[in-house]
C-alpha cells in the first residue's frame, strides 16, 4: 500500500475498541472519535512545512516558527463533523470547507449534495476528514471535487479503512497520503468494513 500511515498508540487501541462496541452510546463515541482524531492531527502535522521569523520573548530575541501553508479542513458529512473540532483544536488558523456525500445503500455509489470550500485551495494543505474508508467511493469523489477547485496538497484523515478503500485511494489519487486508525479486514456484501464499528454517521448522531 501506497502512501498509506497506520497511526497507533495505546491509547487510539483503547479507543478504536471503544467506538467498535456496539454498547457505546453516541457520547462515548463522539468522545472517543475526538480522542482520536487530536491523534491523527498530531501525525499529519509532522508533514507540515514551516516558516521562520524572530520573535521577541520578554527577554530577547529568537527564532519563532509557523506553518507555511493555510490548512483547509474538510468534513465529509455527515460523520466527518465530528472529527472537525479536534483538529480545529491542534490547528486553530485553519479553514473548514464542507461536502455533503450520501452513500447509495443499494449501488454503493456516493450521491453529492453539498459542496462549499475556502477560494485558495491551491496554495493550502487541504485535509479531508471522514472516519470510514469502505469502498473508497465517497474518498475518491471528494479528491475529484477539491482538485477540480484547485487543491494540490491533499491528505485523508480516517479512523478506519477498508483494504479496498485503500486500494482504490492508491489508484485513482496515488500522491494524497492516507492517516489512519485501523486497517480492518474487508467489505462485507453491504459495503460495511469488517470488523468495523458499524454506521459512524448513525453512531455519531444516534439516528438508528
Ligand atoms: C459513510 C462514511 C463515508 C462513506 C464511506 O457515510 O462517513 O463518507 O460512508 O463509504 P465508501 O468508502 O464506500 O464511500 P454515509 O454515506 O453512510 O453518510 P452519513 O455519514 O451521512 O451517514
Ligand atoms: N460507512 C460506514 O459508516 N460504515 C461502514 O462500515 C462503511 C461505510
Amino acid at each position: 500500500m501506497k502512501n498509506f500511515y497506520l497511526v497507533e498508540n495505546p491509547l487510539i487501541k483503547q479507543d478504536v475498541t471503544i467506538l467498535r462496541d456496539k454498547r457505546t452510546d453516541p457520547a462515548g463515541f463522539r468522545s472517543a472519535l475526538n480522542r482520536v482524531s487530536y491523534s491523527l492531527a498530531i501525525e499529519i502535522c509532522k508533514s507540515f512545512e514551516l516558516d521562520e521569523f524572530e520573535v521577541e520573548t520578554p527577554l530577547e530575541k529568537t527564532k519563532g516558527y509557523k506553518l507555511s501553508k493555510q490548512i483547509v479542513l474538510v468534513p465529509v458529512l455527515r460523520a466527518g463533523l465530528s472529527m472537525v473540532s479536534s483538529f480545529l483544536e491542534m490547528i486553530p488558523q485553519a479553514k473548514v470547507g464542507h461536502i455533503g456525500l450520501q452513500r447509495d445503500e443499494k449501488t454503493l455509489q456516493p450521491i453529492d449534495y453539498y459542496y462549499k470550500t475556502p477560494g485558495n485551495l491551491g496554495e493550502s494543505v487541504t485535509i479531508l476528514l471522514d472516519p470510514m474508508l469502505a469502498t473508497g467511493g465517497s474518498a475518491v469523489a471528494s479528491f475529484n471535487s477539491l482538485k477540480q477547485q484547485g487543491a494540490n496538497k491533499c491528505v485523508l484523515a480516517c479512523l478506519i479503512s477498508a483494504p479496498e478503500g485503500v486500494e482504490k485511494m492508491n489508484a485513482e489519487h496515488p500522491e494524497v497520503p492516507i492517516y489512519t486508525a485501523a486497517l480492518d479486514r474487508q467489505l462485507n456484501s453491504n459495503g460495511y468494513i469488517m470488523p468495523g464499528l458499524g454506521d459512524a454517521g448513525d453512531r455519531t448522531f444516534g439516528t438508528f
